[in-house]
């Protein structure tokens, strides 16, 4: 079968079919989505019926299971997280802020992949944001701010503790706060991609909390800035789901924000990540 692949605008997103996700994929397939992956960044499979099992195997075709800390997977399959909301929940949807996966990480996953198995009638889209033209884009003197700059992560604003007794309202997932979201890491602000050698602009409102060596005034502003920038309609795609369709996104480049709008409705997901490197 030949892949039949067609992308969005701007070849950010890309739906791709021509492929059964739940069969052993061959090691040149494998290569053959992975150059898809890295060109568009955000690829989407419809009509993927997949077990747990085979959402495990096609995972690990990619590498190594990423660490997913903070929040409880299912039972007996321990790197699926179950991404689930009620139809009476009024928390405000799992990862429904601008974020990167994980990124306060030493190395934060390379790949989400996201199997959608109960999707509501309205709402419950998933947002991407494309930041290698985030920074293609980038005014050259907020550029020039950030040039060589490293950039401060840090789980504490979702996972402490004091942010989940803050949040308060009642969640069908399982969050476990811990006082390890205190801790911080340094990563560039201009992130290189390991494979395509590309450039983005790579910090998100959720867990970059500041600028290495800038006061904390200063790089809020700067950061509030850059978020504007990066979040503006022409730099986002906005996806749709179907029951059965699996979407892919490399977090060295993209960020993502779950969006609602399905109060009254079920929407259950399920993700699993993939070992990323250290950001350079
Ligand atoms: C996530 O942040 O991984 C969740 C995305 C979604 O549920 O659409």
């Amino acid at each position: 079968m030949e892949l039949s692949v067609s992308p969005h605008a701007n070849d950010f997103a890309a739906q791709v079919r021509g492929v059964q996700l739940s069969a052993d994929l061959s090691g040149d397939l494998v290569e053959q989505l992975r150059a898809l992956w890295h060109r568009y960044q955000v690829l989407y499979f419809p009509e993927q019926p997949l077990t747990h099992t085979q959402l495990e195997a096609f995972t690990r075709a990619f590498g190594a299971f990423g660490h997913n800390p903070y929040v409880r997977a299912l039972n007996d399959h321990r790197h699926i997280l179950e991404i689930r909301r009620e139809p009476d929940e009024e928390v405000v949807p799992f990862g429904s802020s601008w974020h990167s996966d994980w990124s306060f990480q030493v190395r934060p996953p390379s790949a989400t992949i996201l199997h959608a198995k109960v999707v509501p009638p309205i709402g419950g889209d998933t947002h991407f944001v494309d930041g290698f033209r985030a920074l293609e884009t980038l005014p050259k003197d907020l550029l020039q701010q950030i040039e060589g700059r490293r950039s401060i992560h840090s789980a504490r604003k979702s996972y402490s503790r004091e942010a989940v007794q803050a949040g308060g309202q009642r969640t069908s997932m399982t969050i476990e706060p811990s006082n390890d979201a205190w801790q911080t890491q340094l990563h560039p602000i201009i992130r290189t991609h390991p494979d395509s050698g590309r450039q983005a602009l790579w910090i998100n409102p959720v867990y970059t909390i500041g600028i290495e060596g800038m006061r904390e005034a200063e790089s809020a502003e700067l950061l509030t800035q850059l978020f504007d920038h990066m979040l503006q309609p022409a730099l986002i795609y906005q996806h749709q789901w179907a029951e059965n369709m699996l979407t892919m996104w490399d977090n060295r480049s993209v960020l993502h924000s779950a969006q609602g709008g399905y109060a009254g409705y079920q929407r259950i997901m399920h993700r699993t990540t993939v070992t990323g490197s250290i950001p350079v």
